[in-house]
């Protein structure tokens, strides 16, 4: 079969974007399987598609100063608090976000509750879905309780029309899903790296140039049968991302990459009969009712950008039926465990060798923070020994290969949140910061020695 001349086939990777000339199972750049499919790669940029006429200036080029003539589009905030926070105080007018996450983890309801948010101000939204009919949408919006909402809905997956809707008159666009969009002079299939990076370019250029937010759907996959959204990470200016359990009602939105804020902020929210709820007080949701007297168990205070959250940390050491002795973690890192464990044995002389060893941060939640060593060290410890902590404890720290105890940085949050949630003492490092301190008692340690001998007597 001929081709056509200005094209010509090569192998995408549908997880990372790497183009090969050879099929091969396993990607060399991401190093994932199943993921290379034949794609049509248009050799010179498809004609007739952009909207967007260049300006006056040297030939070409719009040449502009740095001193800006026209005042920035102010932040327009959506209202919903967990949102807001976590783009860095609300959405800037011409920013491209992307929102990825698994499907059914709650993407579209996010998207059309904040849509309808800034409708009620007087935004004017579009909502454009390639994966619903509209009707599907009304019934999700009767559901949500905004079925009244002013908000313009289409059912379309044409990157050319939806353009052309997109007119100076027009504040924010969301695109649900980029994987369903297709531009009409590409060969290749709705989905493929090719696609999804044509329609994803087209409406960022047209957002900036006319000042509009745009908002793109991205499904996350394991299979590589569609793009994920990492391969357009580096096109648009904030990712943030959709996560949570299946098996657990809240959703924690995360911003990984932000131009316009801060990226280690989250917000919470639960997924409820009518929609996504706000989640002010994150901290009681991550804390069993019954926390004391259960050997194993170690509330961790840690920070999620800029606020705290209480985390319970269970450890269980179980007598090892084969073997190997079996090491399990779920929302931590493993070899972050395997190293508490090493000095746990190194420094205080406990063994561990003849246990199966399970280290679980309760209510669902993924812990990055190094502070939270301590408090793995007090589950890990309290299990083995089977003695409690002393009742309605809170620890952080830092823990080093000699089993010294390092300060965590902003202490004085992390006491005020575990004393508004009713903890009294503070296990802590020695030479943290603390200015105000509050009611709690504070028990400094430079080790984990120290810890040990606190829980043995
Ligand atoms: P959805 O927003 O369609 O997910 P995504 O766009 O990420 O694929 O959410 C789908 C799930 O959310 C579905 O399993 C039903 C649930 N849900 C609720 O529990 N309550 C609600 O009010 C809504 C609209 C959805
Ligand atoms: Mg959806």
């Amino acid at each position: 079969m001929a081709m056509a001349k200005s094209s010509k086939v090569s192998y995408v990777c549908q997880s990372c974007g790497a183009v090969t000339t050879r099929w091969s199972g396993k990607c060399d750049s991401c190093n994932e399987w199943n993921t290379i499919t034949e794609e049509v790669i248009e050799a010179a940029v498809p004609k007739g598609l952009s909207v967007v006429k260049g300006g006056k200036g040297k030939g070409k080029l719009e040449i502009q100063d740095l001193q800006s003539k026209t005042h920035p589009l102010p932040r327009q905030k959506t209202g919903m608090n967990e949102l807001d926070r976590v783009t860095g105080g609300g959405l800037v007018p011409g920013a491209a976000i992307l929102i990825g996450g698994d499907p059914g983890i709650g993407k579209s309801t996010l998207l059309l509750q904040a849509v309808c948010a800034l409708a009620n101000q007087g935004k004017a939204c579009l909502y454009v879905s390639g994966e619903e009919a509209t009707d599907q949408i009304r019934m999700r919006a009767e559901r949500l309780g905004l079925g009244q909402t002013n908000i313009a809905l289409a059912a379309s997956s044409s990157v050319r029309d939806i353009l052309s809707a997109m007119d100076e008159g027009t504040d924010l666009v969301v695109i649900d899903s980029i994987q369903t969009m297709f531009v009409d002079n590409i060969d290749s299939a709705p989905g493929t790296v090719t696609q999804v990076r044509t329609s994803a370019l087209e409406l960022i250029r047209v957002a900036k140039k006319r000042n509009i937010i745009l908002f793109l759907v991205g499904h996350v996959t394991k299979d590589g049968q569609i793009a994920g959204p990492r391969v357009l990470e580096h096109m648009v200016d904030t990712v943030l991302y959709f996560e949570g359990d299946r098996g657990h009602q809240f959703r924690i939105l995360r911003a990984v990459k932000n131009r316009f804020g801060p990226t280690d902020e989250i917000g919470v929210f639960e997924m409820m009969e009518k929609g996504l709820e706000e989640v002010a007080n994150p901290s009681a949701l991550f804390l069993s009712q019954n926390q004391d007297n259960i050997p194993g168990n170690a509330v961790f205070a840690g920070m999620e950008g800029t606020r705290p959250l209480l985390v319970e940390v269970q450890g269980l050491a179980a007598s090892t039926a084969y073997g190997t002795p079996r090491r399990s973690v779920v929302g931590w890192d493993s070899g972050r465990l395997a190293m508490i464990l090493a000095v746990l044995e190194a420094r205080c002389g406990m063994n561990f060798s003849g246990y199966d060893v399970f280290l679980n941060m309760a209510g669902g939640i993924r812990v990055s923070e190094p502070a939270a060593d301590l408090a793995v060290a007090a589950a890990l410890m309290s299990a083995l020994t089977n003695k409690t902590l002393p009742p309605n404890t809170i620890l952080f720290g830092e823990v080093g290969l000699s089993g010294e105890v390092r300060p965590a940085p902003q202490t004085d949050l992390r006491l005020k949140e575990a004393e508004k949630l009713g903890f009294e003492l503070a296990i802590l490092p020695e030479n943290s910061k603390v200015k105000s301190g509050g009611g709690l008692k504070q028990n400094k340690i430079k080790h984990v020695q120290d810890l040990a001998a606190l829980m043995a007597g």
